[in-house]
């Protein structure tokens, strides 16, 4: 690939040319050692005569920007891009384009974390546990020349994946589906954008759970929805309190996101008699209900005969890897073309090989396995944390909102408020242990205070130590 020399502005050919190559130097754009092509070359490219070409690369060799080498070429000098990144910082003008209303303002979700030593992260799996060998040979055997294709691909994804997957709700979770019901997307927020992109007008009302899943009221509030928090009780999202108008409801019944709890079987036969008499939607995000610890399962939504208004979302970025990107939705037939379309609007489809390797990671049952001996290993962490919240020195400070299934646990503050927990979580921070506090999923102020801790990330070795600095943080904050 060339770089491409730019004759605009002032001044005679040589000139430009040379300033052109000049400012790709300094701006990092060309770098030490890269190779500029032979002066007849460019000098043909740019339909310029080959002297022009010369005179320029002579003038920057004269300033130490370039090098000739005998027999070799002419090279960007070493050295010559020195205080390149600080040009490069101002190489875009300011100003100019602007986002349109909504999207203008501070970034929303908070970026990536920076790991800690004790780090009770929520929502990610421990990525150790992944099956890199085997993985690495199914992607492989898809990578042979002459197997999948490597075009264009559908956009509801590669048909064994989508056979696989409907083999693995109806199994697995009772949500009745075949295949064409399935569209594979990257992770569940792509799923989400999908059902918000075919079923949202700008002010349609929303309604999601209050405290909640940030990226979900994010992404319903980018397509211009008023998005309308819902409080959660010990029976999950109190569907008496929904918005008459809401045209769609966010959901996590199996574990409610993030306090824990499932949704009762009457709420959720609430909320689908709620849904049908008010013609919404529901989103049922089962996003992470593979690790179940204790009691059985609820039936999904999708499951209890909801299956025309639900849209139920699952992904892999708990049982697998968050990287991978995959997840999928189940869409009922009315909007099956819609969501189809939209994918194929919004990236074209997913990576064909990746889709395939996890269809044979579901078929050669490696998927089941993999639960399984995860699920040991998480039930272990588990038990750990419960026992060091409800016994140890935690106990004072915090109460434990039941739940049985996911990668955390939330606990409530006994007694104080959110800048009790912020000032906690602070301090244990700077003793090296990575605490979310509950406020950071809640929308509104003045729900409940407390902290949500993940067990994906922190090893079984390291919890009671990570839960000692814990409790040091409370009774430093917390005197007495
Ligand atoms: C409520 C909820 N839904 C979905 C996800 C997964 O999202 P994705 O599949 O886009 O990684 C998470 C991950 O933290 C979650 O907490």
């Amino acid at each position: 690939m060339e770089f491409h020399v730019s004759l605009d502005g002032a001044g005679d050919l040589a000139a430009r040319i040379y300033r052109s190559l000049r400012d790709g130097v300094r701006d990092g754009r060309l770098r030490p050692g890269d190779r500029l092509p032979p002066s007849r070359e460019l000098a043909r490219t740019l339909n310029v005569s080959r002297g022009t070409v010369a005179t320029a690369y002579e003038r920057l060799s004269a300033e130490g920007f370039l090098v000739g080498r005998v027999g070799a070429g002419t090279f960007v000098a070493p050295g010559a891009a020195a205080g390149a990144s600080r040009v490069a910082a101002r190489t875009m003008p300011a100003g100019g384009l602007r986002p349109r209303p909504g999207w203008d303002g501070a970034p929303r979700s908070p970026g990536p974390h920076t790991a800690a030593r004790y780090d009770f992260q929520v929502g990610v799996p421990d990525t150790r546990l992944f099956p890199y060998d085997t993985w690495r040979r199914l992607v492989a055997a898809e990578w042979r020349q002459g197997r999948e294709p490597v075009g264009y691909a559908g956009p509801a994804g590669h048909p064994d994946l989508r056979a696989a997957l409907a083999r693995y709700v109806g199994y697995a979770r009772s949500v009745r589906a075949g295949a064409d019901d399935v569209v594979v997307t990257s992770g569940a927020q792509q799923a989400l954008d999908l059902v918000a992109r075919v079923l949202l007008a700008p002010g349609d009302v929303v309604a999601v759970e209050e405290p909640g899943y940030p990226p979900a009221r994010e992404a319903f509030e980018s397509y211009g929805a008023r998005v309308v928090g819902v409080p959660v009780d010990g029976d999950g999202l109190v569907v008496s309190r929904l918005p008459r108008s809401a045209r769609l409801v966010y959901v996590t019944p199996s574990h409610q996101f993030p306090l824990g709890v499932a949704m009762s079987l009457p709420r959720r036969l609430e909320l689908l008699a709620w849904a049908g008499a008010h013609d919404a939607a529901v989103v049922e995000d089962d996003y992470d209900s593979e690790y179940r610890f204790a009691d059985r399962p609820l039936e999904p939504l999708h499951g209890l005969g909801g299956g025309g208004r639900v849209v139920y979302v699952g992904t892999f970025s708990k049982t697998l890897l968050p990287g991978l990107r995959l997840g999928f939705a189940v869409v009922p037939p009315s909007l099956r073309d819609a969501v189809r379309t939209a994918r194929r609007l919004a990236d074209g489809h997913g990576p064909v090989a990746t889709e395939a390797a996890l269809a044979r990671f579901m078929d050669e049952g490696l998927l089941a396995r993999h639960i399984r001996r995860t699920a040991k290993v998480y039930a272990e962490r588990r038990s750990l944390l419960l026992a060091g919240l409800e016994g140890g020195g935690l106990a004072p400070y915090l109460e434990v909102v039941p739940s049985a299934a996911g990668l955390h646990v939330c606990a409530l503050l006994r007694s104080g408020d959110g800048a009790v927990v912020r000032a906690v979580a602070a301090r244990a921070r700077a003793a090296g242990v990575r605490a979310e506090t509950l406020g950071r999923y809640q929308a509104a102020p003045g729900g409940p205070a407390g902290l949500v801790l993940g067990y994906g990330a922190i090893e079984a070795a390291d919890l009671p130590a990570g839960l000692e600095r814990l409790a040091a943080a409370f009774r430093a904050v917390t005197p007495g």
